[in-house]
């Protein structure tokens, strides 16, 4: 049983809200339906930060903090939408699309993207950054899927997929700043992984059309996520 003193009142966008102790500020908001934009967030998996979408203004905080791996306190008084948050999540945004090869009219992925609806939602109709345009490459040899480095957005879903519900650990990162990659195994072309179950999961976890099924055609590949809450659902009935 929760004990009295392991509940937090806090305030945020000037509502009232309570949360446990240990809930990150994403948690508690969404429990009351205040949105908060999110990419690297995947509900089932560990939050790691890294995209700084959600990133919320903190009274008495100079500095801008991530809702999803910010735990609550006590008093807290937080907003989660004001204009310079939404300057600065537009600029994130952009310079996502700025860093790789984001051509939405030809992606796999065209309607069904992250990415895509998130610029939508938040208003970016330009990029005002220069394009870096890399020349990173698609590694096709596995049977069933393909992976293209310049729709990757690093936001790991897919390490965290293959490392915390398959058990795999196929996938990683590798390099440093603008080199970084995701690799599967230590590097290795993924149709001669030894590790990889072919399950899909790391596709279906994708925000963009970074990894796909092979076969599809622009915009038919709508990712399957449903079976995440569900598999993390039944390990918690299980303990
Ligand atoms: Fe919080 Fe990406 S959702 S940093």
């Amino acid at each position: 049983m929760t004990s009295p003193q392991s509940i937090k009142t806090l305030k945020i966008n000037d509502i009232h809200v309570s949360g446990v102790e240990g809930q990150t500020i994403l948690n508690v908001a969404r429990e009351h339906d205040i949105e908060i934009p999110t990419l690297c967030n995947l509900e089932g998996l560990s939050p790691s930060g890294s995209c700084r979408l959600c990133m919320v203004e903190i009274k008495g905080s100079p500095r801008l903090l991530p809702a999803c791996v910010t735990p609550i306190e006590e008093g807290m008084e937080i907003s989660t939408d004001s204009a310079r948050l939404l300057k600065y999540r537009r600029m994130i945004i952009e310079l996502l699309f700025a860093e790789r090869n984001h051509i939405c009219a030809v992606c796999v992925t065209n309607g069904h993207c992250d990415l895509q609806n998130m610029a939508q939602r938040l208003g970016v109709d330009h990029i005002r950054f220069t394009y870096r345009y890399p020349n990173l490459p698609v590694d096709a040899s596995h049977a069933q899927f393909a992976v293209d480095h310049n729709r990757c957005i690093l936001c790991g879903r897919c390490v965290r997929v293959c490392d915390e519900i398959e058990g795999a650990h196929t996938r990683d990162m590798c390099c440093r700043g603008i080199e970084t990659l995701i690799i599967t195994d230590l590097g290795k072309p993924w149709g001669t992984s030894d590790t990889c179950t072919s399950c899909g999961k790391c596709v279906n976890v994708c925000p963009t059309g970074a990894l796909a099924e092979k076969g599809k055609s622009v915009a038919e590949m709508a990712k399957r996520r449903a079976f995440l809450p569900y598999l993390v659902m039944r390990r918690e009935v299980r303990k």
